[in-house]
């Protein structure tokens, strides 16, 4: 099958994925409505074309919290991305390595911190989920640092899980149970499987040993409600970032007075996302909440956002909106689900090819001298 955008990556990793896995990643909360707004949001925003212009030598490198990034473009955190395929987290951390760009380690990974670390050479950023067991949760940040992490992710938006109809009804678990359904779905997959024989990764790599009654990691969701300590507020910001003491990123706001707290909190990032339409369904679009937060924080941290990216285009729009960077989600998992690392180099090139021809097809040569002035007033969001 030839490739020719993120939306065939996402066909071949629905052929070649175990269902279970595939529809983990393709979904959203309940109605999936703010899953899809992130999406349809962005495609509603025009771009003013302009022509006539010298478009030679263009430039698309940037910086993120001081590191340099061959495109305002990083990984995103997903959990489990070493069941989307065998050693996932690995093939592509290496795949944002050699692509020049910032990989983010979920702390539901598959891949371990120390694993990850020694099969790449660039630092990777880590994410952190707050569990009640600090003593935990503090060796946990002591190991990203002594693994070489060059930020911390902060994810503020998921103490307690939003329901995802499909992981429900899929009876989503690691490994996969072997009921009739999943070991008729995972005969199909027999390039998957034998991937998976042939690695011994395969369950959480951060927690499986480390976690008090870790035992049970079969239903995610009944794990996360166990574990994730709902009782998290700013006041722990302070802790976690002096343990750490490195560069410290939140993640998940979607509200000016809550990027105004994380600021205050001592953030030196954040990142506007809802997850992925993943946890508040109703919420609005990542992008509809951008410009509210560049005028608010701006000027006072970098202002990173995530949800719905599926090309260069929608990388462009973000950046017109203010956006310093984004995350891919999905749009790397499709890839990675598909042909493992060459699939994510493929998805970033396919984003990078994009948003290269768009931004000259926009009459500029610099993706630093983005502004919205690049987009058709009315068509997308302003700050009311
Ligand atoms: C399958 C999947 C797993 C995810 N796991 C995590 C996670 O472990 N930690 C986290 O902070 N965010 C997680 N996210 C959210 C992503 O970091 C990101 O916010 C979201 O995917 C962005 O939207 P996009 O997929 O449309 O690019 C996950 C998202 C997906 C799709």
């Amino acid at each position: 099958m030839t490739v020719t955008c993120v939306a065939d990556l996402q066909r071949l990793a629905r052929r070649r994925v175990p269902k279970m896995f595939y529809d983990y990643a393709d979904s959203g909360s309940w109605t999936e409505t703010t899953y899809r707004a992130n999406e349809s949001d962005l495609a509603a925003i025009r771009f003013r074309q302009k022509v006539m212009v010298d478009m030679s030598d263009r430039q698309l490198a940037t910086t993120l919290l001081g590191e340099s990034l061959s495109m305002p473009v990083a990984i995103a955190p997903t959990g489990l991305a070493g069941m989307q395929h065998a050693d996932g987290e690995i093939l592509a951390a290496r795949a944002a390595e050699r692509f020049g760009i910032p990989y983010t380690l979920s702390t539901m990974s598959i891949c371990s911190i120390e694993d990850v670390a020694a099969h790449t050479t660039r630092p990777f950023w880590f994410q952190l989920y707050v569990m009640k067991d600090r003593d935990y949760i503090a060796r946990l940040i002591d190991r990203a640092k002594a693994a070489g992490c060059s930020a911390l992710v902060l994810t503020a938006d998921l103490q307690i899980l939003g329901q995802r109809h499909k992981d429900v009804i899929n009876g989503l678990s690691v490994p996969p149970k072997p009921t009739l359904a999943t070991v008729a779905n995972l005969a199909t997959k027999w390039r998957w499987g034998l991937d998976m024989l042939r690695t011994k990764r395969r369950t959480f790599g951060n927690i499986a040993g480390h976690v008090k009654d870790a035992t049970n990691l079969n239903s995610l969701s009944a794990w996360t409600a166990s574990q994730f300590d709902t009782s998290l507020s700013w006041d722990d910001v302070k802790w976690i970032k002096e343990r750490w003491g490195g560069k410290l990123i939140i993640k998940g706001i979607m509200e000016p007075e809550d990027a105004q707290s994380a600021v205050d909190a001592g953030a030196d990032a954040i990142i506007v996302s809802n997850h992925g339409g993943r946890q508040l369904d109703g919420a609005l679009s990542s992008i509809q909440a951008l410009p509210a937060i560049v005028a608010a924080v701006g000027d006072q941290v970098e202002v990173h956002m995530d949800g719905g990216i599926r090309s260069g285009q929608d990388v462009l729009k973000a950046v017109a909106l203010g956006a310093k960077g984004v995350y891919i989600g999905r749009a790397y998992l499709y890839g990675l689900g598909a042909k493992g690392e060459a699939g994510v180099t493929e998805c970033l090139e396919i984003i990078r090819k994009e948003l290269d021809t768009s931004l000259a097809l926009c009459g500029l040569r610099d993706i630093q001298d983005v502004t919205r002035d690049i987009l058709v007033p009315g068509s997308y969001p302003t700050v009311s």
